[in-house]
Protein backbone atom coordinates (compact mmCIF):
# COMPACT_ATOMS: atom_id res chain seq x y z
CA UNK A 1 0.00 0.00 0.00
CA UNK A 2 0.99 3.36 -0.86
CA UNK A 3 2.17 5.67 2.02
CA UNK A 4 -0.08 8.65 2.69
CA UNK A 5 1.69 11.65 2.19
CA UNK A 6 1.04 14.73 4.83
CA UNK A 7 1.36 18.57 2.64
CA UNK A 8 0.64 21.96 3.94
CA UNK A 9 -2.26 23.02 1.91
CA UNK A 10 -2.97 26.70 3.55
CA UNK A 11 -1.62 29.44 5.34
CA UNK A 12 -2.64 32.06 7.23
CA UNK A 13 -1.09 34.81 9.59
CA UNK A 14 -1.66 37.96 12.14
CA UNK A 15 1.16 40.40 14.11
CA UNK A 16 -1.35 42.67 16.30
CA UNK A 17 -1.72 46.39 14.85
CA UNK A 18 0.58 48.20 17.84
CA UNK A 19 4.41 48.44 17.13
CA UNK A 20 6.91 48.87 19.69
CA UNK A 21 10.30 49.58 18.35
CA UNK A 22 13.51 49.62 19.64
CA UNK A 23 13.61 53.96 20.31
CA UNK A 24 10.65 53.13 22.35
CA UNK A 25 11.93 50.74 24.58
CA UNK A 26 15.17 53.19 25.16
CA UNK A 27 12.21 55.24 27.00
CA UNK A 28 11.38 52.22 29.02
CA UNK A 29 14.97 50.37 30.13
CA UNK A 30 18.62 50.86 29.79
CA UNK A 31 18.75 50.34 26.34
CA UNK A 32 19.87 51.61 23.08
CA UNK A 33 18.37 50.74 19.62
CA UNK A 34 22.30 50.30 18.19
CA UNK A 35 22.82 47.27 21.04
CA UNK A 36 19.82 45.65 20.62
CA UNK A 37 20.27 45.67 16.57
CA UNK A 38 23.81 44.74 17.00
CA UNK A 39 23.11 41.88 19.48
CA UNK A 40 19.86 40.67 18.12
CA UNK A 41 18.88 41.79 15.06
CA UNK A 42 15.59 43.21 16.12
CA UNK A 43 14.41 46.68 15.30
CA UNK A 44 10.90 45.95 16.46
CA UNK A 45 8.13 43.99 17.52
CA UNK A 46 4.33 43.69 17.88
CA UNK A 47 2.16 43.83 20.12
CA UNK A 48 -1.06 42.28 21.50
CA UNK A 49 -3.94 45.68 22.68
CA UNK A 50 -4.98 45.22 26.08
CA UNK A 51 -7.35 41.95 26.39
CA UNK A 52 -6.25 40.34 22.60
CA UNK A 53 -5.45 36.58 23.86
CA UNK A 54 -3.21 33.98 21.83
CA UNK A 55 -6.98 32.39 20.60
CA UNK A 56 -7.86 35.57 19.21
CA UNK A 57 -4.97 36.64 17.42
CA UNK A 58 -4.96 32.39 15.97
CA UNK A 59 -8.30 33.20 15.27
CA UNK A 60 -7.21 36.46 13.39
CA UNK A 61 -4.51 34.36 11.58
CA UNK A 62 -7.08 31.33 10.14
CA UNK A 63 -9.43 34.47 8.58
CA UNK A 64 -6.44 35.60 6.59
CA UNK A 65 -5.95 32.12 5.60
CA UNK A 66 -9.45 31.58 5.00
CA UNK A 67 -9.12 35.41 2.27
CA UNK A 68 -6.31 33.14 0.87
CA UNK A 69 -7.98 29.80 0.43
CA UNK A 70 -10.73 28.52 -0.30
CA UNK A 71 -11.34 26.61 3.22
CA UNK A 72 -14.89 25.26 5.22
CA UNK A 73 -13.78 25.63 8.50
CA UNK A 74 -16.61 22.99 9.12
CA UNK A 75 -14.08 20.52 7.69
CA UNK A 76 -11.62 21.10 10.09
CA UNK A 77 -10.89 17.26 11.79
CA UNK A 78 -8.43 18.53 14.16
CA UNK A 79 -6.78 21.62 16.04
CA UNK A 80 -3.14 21.38 17.32
CA UNK A 81 -2.40 24.66 19.35
CA UNK A 82 1.23 25.38 20.02
CA UNK A 83 1.47 27.95 22.47
CA UNK A 84 3.49 28.82 25.82
CA UNK A 85 0.65 31.89 26.96
CA UNK A 86 -2.60 29.77 26.00
CA UNK A 87 -5.61 31.68 27.15
CA UNK A 88 -5.76 30.33 30.61
CA UNK A 89 -4.98 26.42 31.55
CA UNK A 90 -8.00 25.47 30.91
CA UNK A 91 -9.90 24.89 28.36
CA UNK A 92 -7.75 24.60 25.78
CA UNK A 93 -6.58 27.47 23.37
CA UNK A 94 -7.72 24.63 20.72
CA UNK A 95 -11.18 24.74 22.38
CA UNK A 96 -11.45 28.27 22.26
CA UNK A 97 -9.89 28.96 18.59
CA UNK A 98 -12.33 26.12 17.48
CA UNK A 99 -15.43 27.90 18.75
CA UNK A 100 -13.87 31.18 17.27
CA UNK A 101 -13.39 29.83 13.70
CA UNK A 102 -16.64 27.62 13.58
CA UNK A 103 -14.85 24.44 13.25
CA UNK A 104 -17.31 22.73 14.62
CA UNK A 105 -16.73 18.97 13.57
CA UNK A 106 -13.17 19.62 15.10
CA UNK A 107 -11.35 17.82 17.97
CA UNK A 108 -8.02 19.28 19.39
CA UNK A 109 -5.47 20.16 22.06
CA UNK A 110 -2.91 22.35 23.56
CA UNK A 111 1.00 21.23 23.33
CA UNK A 112 4.16 23.01 24.98
CA UNK A 113 7.29 22.87 23.49
CA UNK A 114 7.76 26.93 23.62
CA UNK A 115 9.96 27.71 21.03
CA UNK A 116 9.82 24.53 19.29
CA UNK A 117 6.68 24.39 19.65
CA UNK A 118 5.14 24.77 15.61
CA UNK A 119 7.95 22.02 14.48
CA UNK A 120 6.71 19.91 17.21
CA UNK A 121 3.03 20.40 16.30
CA UNK A 122 3.79 20.00 12.29
CA UNK A 123 5.08 16.40 13.41
CA UNK A 124 1.84 15.50 15.54
CA UNK A 125 -0.38 16.88 12.37
CA UNK A 126 1.75 15.10 9.82
CA UNK A 127 1.44 11.70 12.22
CA UNK A 128 -2.41 12.33 12.02
CA UNK A 129 -2.84 12.81 8.33
CA UNK A 130 -0.27 10.09 7.75
CA UNK A 131 -2.01 7.41 9.64
CA UNK A 132 -5.19 8.13 7.19
CA UNK A 133 -7.32 8.67 10.42
CA UNK A 134 -7.51 12.35 9.41
CA UNK A 135 -7.84 14.76 6.37
CA UNK A 136 -7.62 18.44 7.33
CA UNK A 137 -5.68 18.93 10.51
CA UNK A 138 -5.14 22.84 11.65
CA UNK A 139 -1.60 23.67 13.04
CA UNK A 140 -1.74 26.77 14.94
CA UNK A 141 1.46 29.04 16.76
CA UNK A 142 0.65 31.90 18.71
CA UNK A 143 2.19 33.47 21.32
CA UNK A 144 1.55 36.70 23.54
CA UNK A 145 4.68 37.33 24.81
CA UNK A 146 4.35 40.71 26.38
CA UNK A 147 1.70 38.83 28.73
CA UNK A 148 4.68 37.59 30.44
CA UNK A 149 7.63 39.63 29.59
CA UNK A 150 8.34 41.98 32.63
CA UNK A 151 9.06 45.62 30.63
CA UNK A 152 11.59 46.65 33.53
CA UNK A 153 14.04 43.82 33.10
CA UNK A 154 15.82 45.07 29.57
CA UNK A 155 17.88 41.41 29.56
CA UNK A 156 14.37 40.27 28.17
CA UNK A 157 11.99 42.89 27.34
CA UNK A 158 14.06 43.84 24.13
CA UNK A 159 13.47 39.98 22.36
CA UNK A 160 10.19 39.00 22.51
CA UNK A 161 7.05 40.21 20.20
CA UNK A 162 3.24 38.86 19.93
CA UNK A 163 2.51 36.81 16.77
CA UNK A 164 0.19 34.16 15.29
CA UNK A 165 0.40 31.83 12.37
CA UNK A 166 -1.89 29.16 10.79
CA UNK A 167 -1.19 26.05 8.74
CA UNK A 168 -3.64 23.45 7.19
CA UNK A 169 -1.90 19.74 6.69
CA UNK A 170 -4.01 17.41 4.41
CA UNK A 171 -3.06 14.13 2.74
CA UNK A 172 -1.79 14.36 -0.84
CA UNK A 173 -1.70 12.07 -3.55
CA UNK A 174 1.56 13.52 -5.32
CA UNK A 175 4.57 11.52 -4.13
CA UNK A 176 6.92 14.40 -5.17
CA UNK A 177 5.50 17.16 -2.59
CA UNK A 178 4.81 17.37 1.01
CA UNK A 179 6.48 16.46 4.54
CA UNK A 180 9.62 14.06 3.66
CA UNK A 181 11.39 13.74 7.34
CA UNK A 182 11.70 15.16 10.59
CA UNK A 183 13.94 14.78 13.58
CA UNK A 184 13.04 15.63 17.18
CA UNK A 185 15.25 16.01 20.39
CA UNK A 186 14.88 16.95 23.91
CA UNK A 187 17.00 17.65 26.85
CA UNK A 188 15.39 18.41 30.41
CA UNK A 189 18.67 19.61 32.07
CA UNK A 190 17.53 22.75 30.48
CA UNK A 191 14.58 23.75 32.78
CA UNK A 192 17.52 25.65 34.93
CA UNK A 193 17.72 28.21 32.29
CA UNK A 194 14.68 29.19 30.29
CA UNK A 195 11.35 29.38 32.08
CA UNK A 196 8.56 30.81 33.85
CA UNK A 197 8.13 29.28 37.16
CA UNK A 198 5.66 31.16 38.45
CA UNK A 199 1.22 29.86 38.53
CA UNK A 200 1.53 26.18 38.09
CA UNK A 201 1.49 23.50 40.47
CA UNK A 202 5.48 24.12 41.49
CA UNK A 203 4.64 27.42 42.72
CA UNK A 204 1.00 28.28 42.37
CA UNK A 205 -0.09 32.20 41.69
CA UNK A 206 0.74 33.85 45.10
CA UNK A 207 0.81 37.19 46.32
CA UNK A 208 4.55 36.12 46.97
CA UNK A 209 4.65 34.72 43.32
CA UNK A 210 3.50 38.00 42.03
CA UNK A 211 5.87 39.86 44.48
CA UNK A 212 8.79 37.86 42.75
CA UNK A 213 8.19 38.27 39.73
CA UNK A 214 7.85 34.47 38.90
CA UNK A 215 4.86 35.17 35.94
CA UNK A 216 6.95 36.23 33.69
CA UNK A 217 10.38 34.72 31.62
CA UNK A 218 13.41 34.24 33.29
CA UNK A 219 16.03 33.27 30.51
CA UNK A 220 20.02 32.79 30.93
CA UNK A 221 20.88 34.44 28.05
CA UNK A 222 24.56 32.91 27.29
CA UNK A 223 23.74 29.15 28.35
CA UNK A 224 20.98 29.32 26.09
CA UNK A 225 22.61 31.21 23.19
CA UNK A 226 25.53 28.53 23.45
CA UNK A 227 22.69 25.38 23.09
CA UNK A 228 20.83 26.88 20.67
CA UNK A 229 23.87 27.76 18.40
CA UNK A 230 25.04 24.15 18.35
CA UNK A 231 22.09 22.23 18.86
CA UNK A 232 19.93 24.07 15.92
CA UNK A 233 23.07 23.69 13.18
CA UNK A 234 23.16 20.06 14.42
CA UNK A 235 19.76 19.22 14.04
CA UNK A 236 19.67 20.67 10.70
CA UNK A 237 22.44 19.04 9.23
CA UNK A 238 21.41 15.53 10.84
CA UNK A 239 17.85 15.82 8.89
CA UNK A 240 19.48 16.98 6.01
CA UNK A 241 22.14 14.40 5.72
CA UNK A 242 20.32 11.41 6.33
CA UNK A 243 18.41 12.14 3.16
CA UNK A 244 21.26 12.66 1.34
CA UNK A 245 21.08 16.26 0.91
CA UNK A 246 23.30 18.83 1.74
CA UNK A 247 22.78 22.85 2.24
CA UNK A 248 22.64 23.35 -1.33
CA UNK A 249 19.85 21.18 -1.73
CA UNK A 250 17.80 24.35 0.29
CA UNK A 251 14.86 26.09 -1.16
CA UNK A 252 14.48 28.05 1.79
CA UNK A 253 15.68 27.59 5.65
CA UNK A 254 12.96 28.90 8.16
CA UNK A 255 14.70 28.85 10.97
CA UNK A 256 12.90 30.26 14.86
CA UNK A 257 13.61 33.39 14.74
CA UNK A 258 15.19 34.01 18.47
CA UNK A 259 18.27 35.88 17.92
CA UNK A 260 20.02 36.62 14.52
CA UNK A 261 23.70 35.91 15.27
CA UNK A 262 22.15 32.45 16.34
CA UNK A 263 20.99 31.80 12.99
CA UNK A 264 24.01 33.34 11.28
CA UNK A 265 25.81 30.68 12.89
CA UNK A 266 23.29 27.78 11.57
CA UNK A 267 23.10 29.26 8.33
CA UNK A 268 27.47 29.29 8.19
CA UNK A 269 27.53 26.00 8.91
CA UNK A 270 24.81 24.60 6.79
CA UNK A 271 27.00 26.90 3.99
CA UNK A 272 23.65 28.65 2.79
CA UNK A 273 23.56 31.67 0.78
CA UNK A 274 21.70 35.07 1.85
CA UNK A 275 18.81 34.03 -0.69
CA UNK A 276 18.13 30.89 0.69
CA UNK A 277 17.02 32.16 4.42
CA UNK A 278 14.42 33.83 5.60
CA UNK A 279 14.77 36.50 8.10
CA UNK A 280 12.69 38.76 9.43
CA UNK A 281 13.30 38.80 13.26
CA UNK A 282 14.06 42.44 12.46
CA UNK A 283 9.82 43.02 11.95
CA UNK A 284 8.15 40.86 15.15
CA UNK A 285 11.36 40.03 17.64
CA UNK A 286 11.04 36.36 19.04
CA UNK A 287 7.75 35.33 18.74
CA UNK A 288 8.15 31.72 20.29
CA UNK A 289 5.65 29.17 18.40
CA UNK A 290 4.65 32.03 15.50
CA UNK A 291 8.23 32.60 14.30
CA UNK A 292 8.15 29.45 12.35
CA UNK A 293 4.86 29.56 10.38
CA UNK A 294 5.45 33.79 10.35
CA UNK A 295 8.19 32.94 8.25
CA UNK A 296 6.45 30.38 5.75
CA UNK A 297 3.79 33.60 5.17
CA UNK A 298 5.87 35.99 4.35
CA UNK A 299 8.17 33.78 2.47
CA UNK A 300 5.41 32.84 -0.26
CA UNK A 301 4.23 36.15 -0.02
CA UNK A 302 8.02 37.16 -0.96
CA UNK A 303 7.89 34.70 -3.53
CA UNK A 304 10.78 33.21 -2.22
CA UNK A 305 9.30 29.58 -1.55
CA UNK A 306 7.76 28.17 -5.13
CA UNK A 307 5.75 24.96 -5.46
CA UNK A 308 8.74 22.18 -5.84
CA UNK A 309 11.40 24.35 -3.48
CA UNK A 310 12.61 21.99 -0.36
CA UNK A 311 12.21 24.18 2.76
CA UNK A 312 13.97 23.60 6.09
CA UNK A 313 12.42 24.40 9.15
CA UNK A 314 14.55 24.47 12.58
CA UNK A 315 13.69 25.17 16.04
CA UNK A 316 15.38 25.53 19.11
CA UNK A 317 13.84 26.92 22.61
CA UNK A 318 12.79 26.14 26.49
CA UNK A 319 13.41 22.82 27.85
CA UNK A 320 15.40 22.80 26.01
CA UNK A 321 13.27 21.31 22.71
CA UNK A 322 14.56 21.15 19.14
CA UNK A 323 13.91 19.79 15.59
CA UNK A 324 14.25 20.11 12.38
CA UNK A 325 11.36 19.15 9.44
CA UNK A 326 11.84 19.04 6.19
CA UNK A 327 9.20 20.13 3.54
CA UNK A 328 8.81 19.44 -0.28
CA UNK A 329 6.90 22.53 -1.01
CA UNK A 330 3.14 22.24 -2.59
CA UNK A 331 1.62 25.60 -2.58
O1 LIG B 1 13.84 31.46 21.78
C1 LIG B 1 14.19 30.50 22.70
C2 LIG B 1 15.62 30.41 22.97
N1 LIG B 1 16.21 31.70 23.31
C3 LIG B 1 17.32 32.09 22.70
O2 LIG B 1 17.77 31.42 21.80
C4 LIG B 1 18.00 33.34 23.21
C5 LIG B 1 19.47 33.07 23.40
N2 LIG B 1 20.24 34.16 23.97
C6 LIG B 1 20.47 35.33 23.31
O3 LIG B 1 19.94 35.55 22.26
C7 LIG B 1 21.46 36.30 23.90
O4 LIG B 1 22.17 35.67 24.94
C8 LIG B 1 20.83 37.61 24.44
C9 LIG B 1 20.34 38.46 23.27
C10 LIG B 1 19.69 37.27 25.39
C11 LIG B 1 21.89 38.44 25.18
O5 LIG B 1 23.01 38.68 24.33
P1 LIG B 1 24.48 38.41 24.86
O6 LIG B 1 25.41 38.80 23.79
O7 LIG B 1 24.55 37.01 25.36
O8 LIG B 1 24.60 39.47 26.00
P2 LIG B 1 24.89 39.23 27.56
O9 LIG B 1 23.70 38.67 28.22
O10 LIG B 1 26.19 38.53 27.71
O11 LIG B 1 25.10 40.71 28.01
C12 LIG B 1 26.22 41.51 27.52
C13 LIG B 1 26.11 42.86 28.18
C14 LIG B 1 25.90 42.79 29.68
O12 LIG B 1 26.60 43.85 30.28
P3 LIG B 1 28.05 43.62 30.96
O13 LIG B 1 27.81 42.59 32.01
O14 LIG B 1 28.92 43.13 29.84
O15 LIG B 1 28.40 44.96 31.46
C15 LIG B 1 24.42 43.01 29.84
O16 LIG B 1 24.08 43.57 31.10
O17 LIG B 1 24.97 43.55 27.64
C16 LIG B 1 24.14 43.98 28.73
N3 LIG B 1 22.76 43.95 28.29
C17 LIG B 1 22.17 44.99 27.67
N4 LIG B 1 22.64 46.20 27.33
C18 LIG B 1 21.80 47.04 26.69
C19 LIG B 1 21.85 42.94 28.38
N5 LIG B 1 20.68 43.32 27.84
C20 LIG B 1 20.87 44.59 27.39
C21 LIG B 1 20.02 45.51 26.74
N6 LIG B 1 20.53 46.71 26.41
N7 LIG B 1 18.75 45.23 26.42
Amino acid sequence: MQKIRATITAIGKYAPERILNNFDLEKMVDTTDAWIRSRTGISERHIAAKGEASSDMASSAFRDLQRRFDVDPKEIDAIVVATITPDMFFPSTAALIQQNIGAINAWGFDISAACSGFVYAMVIATQFVESGRYQKVLVVGSDTMSTITDYTNRDNCVLFGDAASVVLVEPTEDDEHGVIDYLMKMDGSGKDFLYMAGGGSRNPASHETIDKGMHYIYQEGKSVFKFAVSKMAEISVEVLERNALTGADVGLFIPHQANKRIIDACVSRLKLKDKQVMINIDKYANTTAATIPLGIVDGYDQGRLKKGDLLLISAFGGGFTWGSMLIRWSL
